[in-house]
């Protein structure tokens, strides 16, 4: 798994559980590029201990309303992200945060009122991960925007991988589902789903059964952590007990039991 993009519902977790992968593969010895795809989502990069929002990278292509000229242009103008390959080495500060091997892009502004439709944000992320090209132990984490919009504006296409991040809701589970769907639709090779904010074991297989009848495999469970909710609150860095503990399953998955050293 180089690519993948982390989605599910509003408020389930997307947010935190992407900052929890992104240090425990760097941890795992990979360097991580994490992709904010969200416009709505202001507090990412606090999570992985940035001092600032890294400027979005829609600002180089000249804003929303030049999004599909640019890349539609046969004469694109000459910018990073025209360029057939990106590497994360090839985009220039404010556009990066970086510290300790973990890097961190933007792709749009926060959202304001009266900015228009979200679509050129769904061609750029696409666009841009299409394009993006790791470097050996280099893996990229992308924080998706809540619901299935993404997958209708193709952003998915050159992800290999989708976690879809399930919380003990039924409007989630259902999601979960739809979007398991979705994702083999657009050809991806693998759907992945980890529970989140679980707070007991009983609710944990409650959850297991009820996605499997949905055609559902679970490949973790992170349960309520304390820590990890006060951090948040307090918009710190992530701290994370029990929680990092229970996502270690979900990463040796994803990374094959591999590191990024080999
Ligand atoms: N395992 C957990 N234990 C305790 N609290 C959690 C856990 N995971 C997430 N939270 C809390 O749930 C809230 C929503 O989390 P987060 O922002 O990561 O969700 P999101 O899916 O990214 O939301 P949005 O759809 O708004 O982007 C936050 O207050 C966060 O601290
Ligand atoms: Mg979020």
């Amino acid at each position: 798994m180089r690519k993948l993009s982390v989605c599910g519902k509003g408020g389930s977790g997307k947010s935190t559980i992407t900052a929890l992968l992104a240090l425990g593969l760097r941890e795992r010895g990979y360097e991580v590029l994490v992709v904010d795809s969200d416009e709505s989502n202001p507090g990412l990069y606090r999570m992985l201990g940035f001092p600032r929002r890294p400027e979005p990278l829609i600002d180089l292509v000249g804003g929303k309303k030049k999004v599909f000229g640019t890349f539609r242009s046969s004469e694109p103008p000459r910018n990073v992200l025209t360029q057939e390959e990106i590497r994360t080495s090839d985009i220039p500060e404010p556009y990066v945060e970086e510290r300790d091997g973990i890097r961190m892009v933007c792709v749009g502004k926060i959202l304001q009122s009266l900015e228009g439709c979200a679509c050129p944000m769904g061609v750029l992320s696409r666009e841009f991960l299409k394009r993006l090209s790791l470097r050996e132990g280099e893996v990229a984490v992308v924080d998706m925007e809540a619901g299935i919009e993404h997958f209708g504006r193709g952003v998915e296409t050159s992800l290999e991988g989708v976690l879809v991040v399930v919380e003990p809701s039924l409007d989630s589970l259902e999601l979960a589902a739809k979007m398991k769907s979705l994702a083999s639709e657009v050809g991806m090779e693998d759907a992945w789903v980890v529970l989140n904010k679980v707070p007991s074991e009983e609710v944990g297989s409650k959850l297991r059964k009820e996605l499997k009848e949905r055609g559902v495999e679970v490949i973790g469970s992170v349960g309520y952590d304390p820590e990890v909710f006060l951090s948040s609150l307090e918009g710190k860095p992530l701290r994370a007990g029990r929680a990092m503990d229970d996502l270690q399953e979900v990463l040796d998955i994803l990374t094959g039991g591999d590191d990024g050293r080999e």
